[in-house]
């Protein structure tokens, strides 16, 4: 017999809530935290909207918008760092943490936007880029003056009469060394990513002291969150010892989670995080299940949520194994079974676009793909973060040559094979791919010049598909990308087991469907994602239990007795009796 059920979703998603678990003291009762059933939407300021015209994103920008972030039914926004500085890194590199960068607008418009959010009901969770500081920091240009100011240790600082200190690798530099030489005092400084963004010094107090009072000043302000931009990395061995010869390939191993940084991290709870409603998250997670627990378990005091990148370095221009991305989700969320909680994501502001890396933006598949991979992110366990964009299904630009881009990391990549007689042509080929311009090209907001992001002339290039791809042309379009995945977060909110139900993965073996259940009490949804470009099927003894399909990107879904045959990239969602 042939079965065949037929479910068309035309409903737009309505704003509604996962009743909130916090008692009148404001204290989480159980399990129940309002950032484990939080839908988190990144926004990259300088590419989300430009009320001012001078191409760069700005803060009224977001506040114009905050009626479309809502209705997208997210419940919280991370917003990449919008603090003053002279964009070496776009903002990661902090020239006063207590102001607003001048092209983002005023600290009045920060208070205007954090209250229109409140008003929406939308959380804010504040980047702390407090690994490393800008060159252009008051405390850097003290720090450097001389060798007896107040503020040299806020730093690391090694005297040149001593040698060359041993080898350390900079992400960014365009040599690879992360010690730069300052004649000023003859000696040689530390910066892990680009020479303008020297480390801080966190072994002083006194500097620890001034990081804990600029996070309580952001949350006196009422902000609900922190993201810890690349803290794994703030203690150091400071006698800087000789590492081994693979130090650059596998930085993370000697530069992660080093001796001090726990301490460090209750310090900044006991001073910060259990002072406010506040959540906290960390940028990488440790390097193993064990770093990673002692990172986020509640009794530890130390952070709330692990952000894990195991999954997020799958994607490959070849292609990926499904069996592997299907592993390596199941593998973490099954160390944070009992304990410990985890973010999910698959992009953000360091990576390509969602569809381009993990779905199929050809014109045939790039719509059915960027649903499947919104309907992953959203109904799994852990707090899903969704990158601006990814909800239209936006795609990689492609740049050809290397004046294109405007990422540091990508500019003094190249120079760096340059430098080193390495393979230009194909440092430029990886960079199409994977680069992160490709993720922050400038929202779409319409067809018109500019997507309408703005009047001027972008800081970076618009996509030639916001013809096509943007959000005026799928509102309207019930089969749209972002009409998908307004579904989707309503289903999430509306359905607890979403967010604390169980996981389970069905057939880990099978090569091209994901398959899972999440189970709550007597709920269970059955997840069924097609990860190919060809019609596949499943056997599953749960077939006979399919109840009400709530989520299906495609016309229908065909079951013969068993078998659940799904078509390209198709995305299913159901209730099982
Ligand atoms: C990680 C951030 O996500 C990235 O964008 C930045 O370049 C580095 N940390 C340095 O702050």
């Amino acid at each position: 017999m042939k079965l065949i059920f037929i479910y068309i979703v035309f409903t737009i998603g309505i704003w509604g809530c996962v009743e909130s678990s916090k008692n009148r003291n404001g204290k989480a009762s159980d399990d129940k935290e309002w950032w484990k059933e939080a839908i988190v939407y990144q926004i990259y300021p300088r590419s989300f909207n430009d009320s001012d015209g001078d191409g760069i994103g700005d803060i009224k920008g977001i506040t114009e918008k905050l009626d479309y972030i809502r209705h997208l039914g997210i419940t919280a926004v991370w917003l990449n760092p919008i603090y003053s500085s002279p964009n070496d890194d776009n903002g990661y590199d902090v020239s006063d943490y207590r102001n607003i960068m001048a092209d983002f607008g005023t600290m009045e418009d920060f208070d205007q936007m954090l209250e229109g959010m409140h008003e929406r009901g939308i959380k804010l969770i504040m980047d702390m880029v407090v690994n490393h500081s800008s060159d252009e920091h008051k405390w850097f240009k003290q720090s450097r003056s001389s060798r007896d100011n107040p503020y040299r240790n806020y730093y690391h600082w090694w005297p040149a009469e001593k040698g060359k200190p041993h080898h350390r690798y900079s992400l960014f530099d365009e040599k690879g060394d992360a010690w730069k030489y300052d004649s000023l005092s003859n000696a040689y400084y530390l910066h892990y990513f680009s020479v303008k963004q020297p480390d801080l010094n966190w072994e002083n107090p006194k500097l620890r002291q001034e990081v804990y009072d600029i996070m309580k000043f952001w949350a006196e302000k009422g902000v609900d969150g922190f993201r810890l931009d690349a803290f794994q990395f703030a203690a150091k061995d400071t006698t800087f010892p000789a590492f081994p010869d693979d130090l650059d390939k596998n930085f993370i191993q000697y530069y992660a989670m080093q001796e001090g940084l726990h301490t460090y991290l209750k310090e900044m709870n006991e001073q910060v995080f259990s002072k406010y409603d506040v959540m906290s998250v960390a940028e990488g997670a440790g390097r193993n299940f064990k770093e990673a627990h002692e990172l986020v378990d509640a009794n530890r005091n130390e952070l709330n949520m692990a952000y894990a990148f195991d999954a997020a370095d799958i994607a490959k221009p070849e292609g990926y194994s499904v069996v592997h991305f299907k592993e390596v989700f199941s593998r973490w969320d099954s160390a944070f079974s009992e304990k410990g909680w985890l973010s999910i994501f698959l992009s953000n502001h360091d990576q390509a676009r969602l569809v381009s890396r993990y779905g199929n933006d050809s014109p045939e598949f790039r719509v059915l793909s960027a649903k499947m991979l919104n309907t992953f992110l959203l109904s799994m366990r852990g707090t899903p973060y969704c990158y601006y964009g990814d909800e239209l299904g936006m795609t990689n630009i492609g740049f050809e040559t290397i004046d294109q881009y405007r990422d540091i990391s990508a500019i003094n990549g190249y120079k760096k094979v340059l430098l080193s007689g390495g393979n230009v042509k194909a440092y430029l080929t990886s960079l199409k791919f994977g680069s992160r311009d490709n993720g922050r090209t400038p929202m779409q907001w319409d067809g018109t010049a500019n997507a309408n992001f703005t009047t001027g002339k972008p800081w970076l290039p618009v996509n030639k598909n916001h013809i096509e791809i943007n959000v005026k042309t799928e509102e309207l379009n019930p089969r749209s990308v972002l009409n998908h995945f307004r579904r989707m977060t309503k289903l999430r909110r509306e359905n607890p087991a979403l967010i604390y139900g169980s996981y389970k993965l069905l057939q880990p073996e099978h090569p091209t469907i994901y398959a899972y259940i999440r189970e709550l009490g007597n709920k269970k949804l059955l997840v069924l994602l097609n990860f190919s470009s060809s019609d596949s099927s499943i056997n599953l003894v749960e077939t006979s239990k399919i109840n009400h399909i709530k989520i299906n990107n495609a016309d229908d879904m065909i079951i013969e007795n068993n078998k659940i045959t799904l078509t390209p990239y198709q995305a299913v969602i159901c209730t099982l009796d």
